[in-house]
């Protein structure tokens, strides 16, 4: 992801149908400024990558280093991280692009990046496809979260891989 990719991240981001999977509570857009100041804040912590379909920029993803304290109060020393992606054109959703995207930047994180373990967060029942997607990469459960009443879904979902388990079933 470069300063080039602002037209598509902006795109993405002001489309109420992708924000309704992507954000937990009712987002319908994202300003350009807001867009900006979100992903420069996040590169400063992530490795941050267009995805790309027929030669065309179709999501983005990232592999972050952990940023929720709760996560890393239960794992001290250990190099935590986790996956986001976002698959903006719809035409493109379905095809099977957001369980390689999940394969690849898994195989980043432990394999180049050396992490203990991946998680993959903000993962709502409303949105089975990026439960599905983990769980073929061979994430497991790690928290189960009810939302208060009035929140879009009935349930936040955190999934994890830990370095043991990924090289244990790449064998
Ligand atoms: C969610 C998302 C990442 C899934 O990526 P995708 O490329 O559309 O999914 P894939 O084609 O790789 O599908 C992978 C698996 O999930 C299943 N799946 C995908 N969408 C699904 C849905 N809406 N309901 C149930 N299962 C679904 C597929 O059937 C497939 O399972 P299978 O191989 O066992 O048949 C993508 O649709 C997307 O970016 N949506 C909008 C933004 C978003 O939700 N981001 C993730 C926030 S956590």
């Amino acid at each position: 992801m470069t300063e080039d990719d602002w037209p598509a991240l902006e795109k993405w981001n002001s489309d109420p149908e992708v924000l309704y999977y992507s954000e937990g509570d009712d987002v319908s857009l994202y300003t350009p400024e807001m867009v900006r100041k979100i992903y420069r804040g996040v590169c400063a912590n992530a490795f941050c990558f267009i995805i790309e379909a027929d030669d065309e920029p179709v999501g983005e993803c990232w592999l972050q280093r952990m940023n929720l304290d709760w996560i890393l109060a239960k794992h001290p020393g250990k190099d935590c991280r986790r996956i986001d992606l976002v698959i903006g054109e719809k035409d493109y959703w379905g095809r099977g692009i957001g369980a390689t995207v999940i394969e690849l930047l898994t195989e980043f994180g432990f394999e180049h990046q050396k992490a203990d373990m991946i998680f993959g967060c903000s993962i709502w029942d409303f949105n089975p496809g990026s439960q599905r997607i983990m769980e073929k990469a061979g994430y497991e459960l790690y928290h189960r979260q009810k939302l208060e009443p009035g929140r879009k879904g009935n349930y936040e979902l955190t999934m994890y891989l830990s370095k043991d388990k990924y090289f244990k079933d790449r064998d």
